[in-house]
């Protein structure tokens, strides 16, 4: 599969939605990163803020859900019109009913793991997801240094999604920018989440464009 790039919004103008999403047309999905002060110490959007985001761009949505209670608030990203749901392991109760009730609604199940989550115990869950997200930041800030010592965990998962013969994506989140994104390529992520990479260049729409370049080299 080639590089998909997919802009955090988390770096974007919360008050031009809608423009920054067309600010990086041609990107593979749109980014949206959705903290609730408990899970992670900063707050973002919910619900409401998906729904009017779906209606307002045609670039589908990779909810990255950073909340307690997955399990009670996921599926309703769904019915928001989340083409992707990402939950973290450390907060899920029951990840592969969860998982399930995703795919059911009718997207993309994800799981996200923290630094210090290891990939070992899931192995046996990956087949209940369509993608597993390693994040190489401690999640809740973007412009975060990226942390190199996670290039191991990627490459470990990339070994278990060929051992177990799975079509999984393997995203990574968290200071991926021109410098990071080939050892996270090499390493075997093949979805790439960049916030002020994409947002703080001059032009998003090519920032994206160069990353897709370089992590398909
Ligand atoms: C951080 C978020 C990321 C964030 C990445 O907790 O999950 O998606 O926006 O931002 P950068 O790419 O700037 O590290
Ligand atoms: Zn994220």
């Amino acid at each position: 599969m080639p590089a998909q790039i997919n802009p955090s919004i988390l770096s974007a103008d919360f008050a031009r939605l809608a423009d920054e999403a067309e600010a990086v047309r041609g990107a593979d999905w749109l980014h949206v990163d959705v903290m609730d002060n408990h899970f992670v110490p900063n707050l973002t959007l919910g619900v409401p803020v998906v729904e009017s985001l779906a209606r307002a761009t045609d670039t589908p949505l990779d909810c990255h859900l950073m909340i307690e209670a997955p399990d009670r608030w996921a599926p309703q990203y769904v019915e928001a019109g989340a083409g992707s749901v990402t939950f973290h392991a450390e907060a899920a109760a029951a990840p592969v009913r969860l998982a399930r009730e995703i795919r059911a609604k009718g997207a993309r199940a994800s799981m996200a793991l923290k630094p210090a989550t290891p990939i070992e115990p899931y192995e046996d869950l990956l087949p209940e997801l369509d993608m597993l997200l390693i994040m190489t930041v401690e999640p809740g800030f973007g412009g975060q240094a990226f942390l190199d010592i996670m290039l191991p965990k990627i490459r470990r998962t990339r070994e278990l999604i060929k051992k177990h013969g799975l079509e999984l994506w393997l995203q990574v989140d968290g200071g991926v920018s021109a410098s990071t994104i080939e050892r996270c390529a090499d390493a075997g992520a093949d979805v790439f989440v960049a916030g002020s990479a994409v947002y703080g260049a001059s032009d998003p729409a090519e920032a994206v464009r160069a990353l897709r370049t370089q992590a398909d080299a």
